[in-house]
């Protein structure tokens, strides 16, 4: 994860996790990763688990859902092609090295 540092620097995080289908949300929020506020749960009706895919890694990801594709519209931060809701995001071994860039906020 590379999140916005409190002064502007970004910081690079990395967080081992087991890829056992479990959300990118979920498992940010387990490590205690700062910038993702995940108000629903996963329910998708928040866009509050906001993440910048790494453009290397677009690819690989499923594409998001027609649910999902509009609750980007509602995100904080200003949408770009490489967003994505974390939440939608299933964890599987082929997703090994996934990086993801914040946003400055999620409300
Ligand atoms: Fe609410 Fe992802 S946690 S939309």
């Amino acid at each position: 994860f590379i999140t916005p540092g409190p002064n502007g620097p970004l910081q690079d995080r990395e967080v081992e996790v087991s890829a056992d289908g479990r959300s990118l949300m979920k498992a940010a929020v387990d490590a205690g990763v700062d910038g993702i506020a995940a108000d629903c749960g996963g329910a998708l009706t928040c866009a509050t688990c906001h993440v910048y895919v790494d453009q290397a890694w677009l690819d690989r990801l499923p594409p998001p859902s027609a649910d999902e594709d509009t609750m980007l519209d509602y995100t904080a931060e200003e949408r770009r092609p490489n967003s994505r809701l974390s939440c939608q995001i299933a964890l599987t071994p082929a997703l090994d090295g996934l990086c993801v860039t914040l946003p400055q906020r999620q409300w």
